[in-house]
């Protein structure tokens, strides 16, 4: 398959409703190709949608979405044969083994006997599972599914990965391995990789990152370049009391980067962080600083932390900032 000129993946101002949720509002961005780009977002802030409407199993309602200059919704075929998908929910068939798993999806996409025989034993080899290859898919490990997952879906040739929470539950060294995956599939396969992830500290890893919260996106960037609009460090501190804490807000409310729980971050700087210490330092109970992470900018952009709702019901959160130099006082 001639790679086509153009950008992988473009996406105009693209809505989607649902009832009364409006699901996507106005997404637009564009992937070049051999990009790994990464879609970050909370639960519900419409990352599966897009997904799906890239991969052509939804329309839109307005708006333009296009994979390898082929528009979704004028072109599905040509899209689809174009993609490689991982669904956020896993979509291994458990009773046939691994090599019969691919088999299937070679045929479906009417890849030929002898060139499938062939991608099979190329994509195991390149997820690590060649000596699995006549296990059923149920003795593998969930890491292990997932990787299954992304030989099935390259067994077409495909040139663009969508991989939708490929790392959701999984521990983090399956995770840092998941990512080594995709790492490859940039450098040796010169694919073109759209990722979703609500893991922060993972999209490290990818060359540019979307932010977005239901169904907008806040900014899009490098992962470099979204730190360093928080400036160089922060400062948390937490007041002693209700006046102090509004002292504090008032005096420095150009410098607020975010509040959570008690605290109020600052931006700052080591001039900075003295005359703060020399003007307010009785009126705080805690005060430490933080090196900007990805997961301050989120916090500035969306108001909030990143949270999951665990199987329990319990809410946990999932990414936390490095936190360095703590001083209480
Ligand atoms: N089939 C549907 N019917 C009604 N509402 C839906 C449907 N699918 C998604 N939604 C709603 O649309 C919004 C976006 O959902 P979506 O699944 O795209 O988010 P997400 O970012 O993938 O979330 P998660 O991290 O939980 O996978 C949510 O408010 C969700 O409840
Ligand atoms: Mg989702």
């Amino acid at each position: 398959m001639t790679p086509m000129a153009g950008p992988a993946i473009r996406v105009a101002a693209v809505s989607k409703r649902y009832g009364r949720t409006l699901a996507l509002d106005g997404v637009g961005f564009t992937v070049p190709r051999n990009e790994i780009f990464a879609l970050l977002g909370p639960n519900g802030a419409g990352k599966t949608t897009l997904m799906h409407i890239l991969c052509t199993i939804l329309a839109p309602d307005s708006g333009v979405a296009e994979v390898a200059g082929f528009d979704v919704a004028r072109a599905p075929l040509e899209a689809r044969s174009r993609l490689g998908i991982v669904f956020q929910e896993p979509s291994l068939d458990d009773r046939l083994t691994v090599r019969e798993n691919l088999e299937i999806h070679g045929l479906v996409f009417g890849v030929p006997r002898s060139l499938r025989r062939q991608r099979i034993t190329e994509m195991l080899a390149m997820v690590d599972l060649t000596d699995w290859a006549d296990k059923p898919a149920r003795a593998l490990s969930s890491g292990m599914k997932r990787r299954l997952e992304i030989a099935r879906a390259l067994i077409h040739d495909s040139e663009i990965m969508l991989l939708d929470e490929p790392t959701a539950g999984l521990d983090a060294q399956s995770r840092a391995r998941m990512w080594e995956y995709v790492r490859r599939l940039k450098a040796e396969r010169q694919l073109t990789v759209l990722v979703t992830t609500h893991y922060i500290e993972e999209v490290e890893d990818a060359d540019r990152v979307c932010i977005i919260d239901k169904g907008k996106v806040l900014a899009i960037d490098t992962p470099a370049a979204l730190r360093r609009q928080q400036g160089e460090q922060m400062l948390v501190c937490t007041p002693r009391s209700e006046s102090d804490r509004d002292a504090i807000l008032e005096r420095f409310a150009d410098r607020i980067a975010h509040q959570r729980g008690g605290e109020i971050a600052l931006r700052a700087d080591e001039a900075f962080i003295e005359s703060f210490l020399d003007q307010f330092g009785q009126r705080v109970r805690a005060i430490s600083t933080e090196t900007p992470s990805l997961e301050t900018a989120f916090l500035s952009l969306t108001g909030r932390e990143l949270r999951d709702r665990a199987a329990d019901g319990r809410e946990v959160t999932l990414a936390f900032g490095k936190r360095g130099g703590e001083h209480t006082r």
